[in-house]
């Protein structure tokens, strides 16, 4: 099990970024909560965080000739917006599990669309850093 965690725009700014919203975790400690969880669980953890589109779209693309045998995916802004990322998505073999820090059905009438969760594996929204935990562990096979 190697699991390769995806964060998109927006999310290097954790911590300051609306901290009524997302929390006060930063990423980098968000990330090492995510990389003890995995060597507790004795499997490889990978994450990764950019602010561009393509660059996601890369990643998810050649994740499985990379190694990894799924993909815990937070698209933040995207995940409203993106064809593109959606069919990269829907091109691979690998497991997405798609995560929000918010629970995006409670906020704006904008964020209850996704184009990520069709073709997402299952969908976790609303628990905080503990969504990105609850990911690994379904990929994981620990439910
Ligand atoms: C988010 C929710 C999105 O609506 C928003 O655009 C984000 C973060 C979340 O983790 O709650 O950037 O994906």
């Amino acid at each position: 099990m190697n699991v390769l965690v995806l964060h998109g725009p927006n999310l290097n700014l954790l911590g300051t970024r609306e901290p009524g919203v997302y929390g006060q975790t930063t990423l980098p400690e968000l990330d090492a909560g995510l990389q003890e969880l995995a060597q507790g669980l004795g499997i490889a953890l990978e994450s990764r965080q950019t602010n561009h589109e393509g660059v996601l779209i890369d990643w998810v693309q050649g994740a499985e000739a990379e190694g990894f045998t799924g993909i815990v995916l937070n698209p933040g802004g995207y995940t409203h917006t993106s064809v593109a990322l959606r069919d990269a998505i829907a091109a691979i073999r690998l497991p997405v599990v798609e995560v929000h820090l918010s629970n995006v059905h409670a906020r704006e009438e904008f964020r209850r669309q996704s184009f990520i969760s069709p073709v997402s594996r299952g969908v976790i929204s609303g628990f905080g850093p503990d969504s990105y935990r609850l990911g690994v562990l379904a990929l994981a096979g620990k439910r």
